[in-house]
C-alpha cells in the first residue's frame, strides 16, 4: 500500500507584522523569511515523518529546487515532481503578533498539471492504495475520476474551498479533511452537528474528520462520532497547522491506529507546529511527536 500526495509545491514569503495590513494601510514587517510550503508539501512532509510511504506528484517552477529537496530531506519519494519552465507557485503570507495568519496565494506551476501528466503518475499506483488531494492544483476533476477507476481511496482536504471544486464528483472521496467554514461552504449549515448531518446525507460512503479550530476536532463516519481537543500551546505561527493534523491523522489511521488515537497524536503535531515558525519547517518528527503525547500522561 502506497500513499500519493498530487498536490502543490509554494514557495512561501513569511512577513512578521504586528496586525494584519488593513485596506488602504501601509505597515512596515519586523521580519521576513522565506519557506517551503504548499498545502501538498507539508501534508506529504507530514505524512512522511509520520511513517507514511508516502509520493509526492506536482510540479515545480524555476526557483522550485529547494521545494524538491525539502521534500527528498524529510522522507517523500519525489519521483514525481517534474520541473518547469515558469514561475512557480508561491504565497506572500502576513503573520501577527499572536501568530494568526493570512495568505495570498499565486498557483504558477501548480495550475499547469495535464491530464497526460495525470495519467502517468497514476499509472503507477493501484486500487487500495491512498491518494491525497488539496485544492491548490489545477486537473482535481480528472485526478478523482481516473483514480477512483484504477479503485484508489481517494482523501480530499478541500482548501482553499472555491468553484473549481463543484466540478468535482465528491461522492468519490473516501475521506474528506475540512475545517468548520469549509464545512459551511459545502453544506449551508455552520453548526458542527449539523455540518456532519449533512454531510452524511450528501457522502453517504465517507468519512470526515470536521477541525474546529480552538475547539478540536471531530471524526464521523456515519456510526462512529470521536472528539478530540486541542493541546493548548502559545502561537507563533498558525500555518501548516492544518496540514500537520491532516497528514498525522492519516498516516496512523493508514497504520491501523484506532480513530481516537490517530485524532490525538494529529492533535499534538498541530499544536507543535503552531508553537513554532514556518510551514514545512514547523512539522514535528513522529519522535518528537510521541514524546509530546508521553508527557500528557
Ligand atoms: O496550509 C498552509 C499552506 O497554504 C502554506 O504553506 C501556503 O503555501 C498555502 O498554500
Amino acid at each position: 500500500m502506497k500513499v500519493l500526495n498530487f498536490g502543490s509545491l509554494n514557495v512561501d514569503y513569511v512577513y512578521s507584522l504586528d496586525h494584519i495590513v488593513r485596506g488602504g494601510e501601509t505597515i512596515s514587517s519586523t521580519k521576513m523569511e522565506t519557506f517551503s510550503g504548499g498545502k501538498g508539501l507539508n501534508q506529504s512532509i507530514a505524512l512522511a515523518k509520520a511513517g507514511a510511504p508516502t509520493y509526492h506528484a506536482g510540479l515545480i517552477g524555476e526557483e522550485g529546487d529547494f521545494l524538491l529537496e525539502a521534500c527528498q530531506e524529510n522522507g517523500v519519494d519525489t519521483t514525481y515532481i517534474r520541473k518547469l519552465p515558469a514561475k512557480g507557485g508561491h504565497t506572500i503570507i502576513q503573520v501577527d503578533a499572536n501568530g494568526q495568519n493570512c495568505i495570498i496565494l499565486y498557483g504558477g506551476t501548480n495550475q499547469m498539471i495535464t491530464k497526460e501528466f495525470v495519467d502517468e503518475v497514476l499509472g503507477n499506483f493501484e486500487a487500495g492504495d491512498y491518494l491525497v488531494l488539496q485544492n491548490e492544483i489545477n486537473e482535481l476533476p480528472y485526478i478523482i475520476d481516473r483514480a477512483y477507476e484504477r479503485g484508489m481511496k481517494i482523501v480530499l482536504n478541500p482548501s482553499p474551498f472555491d468553484d473549481k471544486l463543484r466540478a468535482c464528483d465528491l461522492t468519490k472521496i473516501y475521506l474528506f479533511m475540512i475545517n468548520e467554514i469549509e464545512g459551511e461552504q459545502i453544506t449551508g449549515f455552520s453548526d458542527k452537528d449539523a455540518i456532519l448531518k449533512e454531510l452524511e446525507k450528501k457522502f453517504p460512503h465517507a468519512a470526515f474528520v470536521l477541525t474546529l479550530g480552538s475547539d478540536g476536532a471531530v471524526y464521523y463516519d456515519g456510526k462512529e462520532k470521536v472528539f478530540q481537543d486541542i493541546f493548548k500551546v502559545k502561537a507563533v505561527d498558525t500555518t501548516a497547522a492544518g496540514d500537520t493534523f491532516s497528514g498525522f491523522f492519516l498516516a496512523k489511521l493508514i497504520e491501523g491506529a484506532p480513530v481516537a488515537e490517530a485524532l490525538r497524536t494529529a492533535a499534538k503535531a498541530s499544536s507543535i507546529a503552531v508553537s513554532r515558525p514556518g510551514a514545512a519547517p514547523s512539522i514535528p518528527t513522529r519522535e518528537e511527536v510521541e514524546q509530546g503525547l508521553a508527557k500528557e500522561i
